[in-house]
């Protein structure tokens, strides 16, 4: 927990920036009029990049949950261009058929993450919180101070993918009963480590606790299934929908829903039926470069999956 660490420029590094846009953009000239989504506003890299490449009678709506980001999104005054504060389970309010590109990139942004009042790491002190919007819903410490010990295992071990998830809610609930709610990321941190007791090697003890809490106080893989069905439904004929996934759980369900949606599927019950046809293309995935990672380390784990919308 050093101060010294602190970078408080705050600034994103958008990952696999050119690759994401001409996934949505190369090889269609006339789709460059169309409407375009950035599900994951941020701090707007892939939306400037999208503007750049647009024809001037595109339209391109993004999303976030984060009012940080949607205040950012205020300095873009390009007229084709406007936000919703609001999480991309939304997208399904979207016209049928109207979209030419969605992008999303999953996760949280490094200005989130380097903000210790954000409560997101345990590299800094702060308030436990984690919330993407900060206006409605329970922060971490919230939720702790009152959730089943049980729960407060299930979530680390199945969104964490945590060995100790049973010793550390046991910790957790240990602690609370002595001495009240755990209110910052530095005692929750060292909690964690107390209760972990192998280390995996260059990753801190609390690394998969404090992503689990993340994505579940965030409902992120819900919200990334929502969307991903809403896609099929807002996605024009032709669309494309490219999606950076930062860890297993959430690539695991992009790289099952294109692979559901991208075959024909016969129903058993009724063998002399046509197949649904499938409703997607695969047109495969991308891993950040050498380059790339050498530059921004937070990409490393980055892929990148992209699929065209069929005519059905
Ligand atoms: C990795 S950052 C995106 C960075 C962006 N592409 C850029 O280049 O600046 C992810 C952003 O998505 C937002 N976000 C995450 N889950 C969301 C959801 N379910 N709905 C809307 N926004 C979400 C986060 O608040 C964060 O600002």
């Amino acid at each position: 927990m050093t101060s010294a660490a602190l970078d408080t420029s705050w600034t994103h590094t958008t990952v696999l920036l050119e690759e994401a846009v001409d996934a949505l953009t190369a090889d269609r000239p006339d789709a460059l009029g169309g409407t375009f989504v950035d599900a994951t506003f941020g701090r707007g890299g892939h939306t400037r990049r999208l503007l750049e490449k647009l024809a001037p009678e595109a339209r391109l709506i993004a999303f976030d949950k984060d009012a940080e980001a949607v205040a950012e999104a205020a300095r873009i005054t390009d007229a084709r261009f406007s936000i919703r504060h609001q999480g991309f389970k939304n997208l399904g309010e979207l016209p049928p058929r109207s979209v030419t590109g969605l992008l999303m990139d999953l996760g949280i942004s490094s200005p989130q993450i380097d903000n210790p009042a954000r409560g997101f790491s345990f590299r800094f002190d702060g308030p436990l919180d984690m919330r993407m919007d900060t206006t409605r819903g329970e922060s971490v410490a919230d939720w702790l101070a009152t959730a089943e010990t049980q729960q407060i295992a299930e979530v680390i071990r199945d969104y964490g993918e945590e060995r100790f998830a049973v010793q550390i809610a046991k910790a957790i609930d240990a602690r609370r009963q002595e001495r009240g709610p755990i209110s910052t990321t530095t005692e929750l941190a060292e909690l964690v480590a107390g209760a972990v007791k192998t280390r995996e090697q260059g990753q801190n003890p609390a690394t998969r606790t404090f992503q689990a809490l993340r994505i579940f106080i965030n409902a992120e893989l819900e919200e990334l299934q929502q969307a991903l069905e809403a896609s099929l439904s807002v996605l024009e004929p032709g669309g494309r929908l490219a999606v950076i996934a930062f860890h297993s759980l959430e690539d695991r369900i992009v790289k099952q829903f294109i692979a559901t949606h991208s075959k024909e599927v016969y129903d058993r019950r009724a063998p002399f039926a046509a197949p649904k046809v499938m409703k997607l293309r695969a047109l495969g995935r991308v891993r950040p470069s050498a380059a790339e990672v050498a530059g921004n380390p937070r990409s490393r784990s980055a892929i990148l999956r992209i699929a065209e919308r069929t005519e059905s």
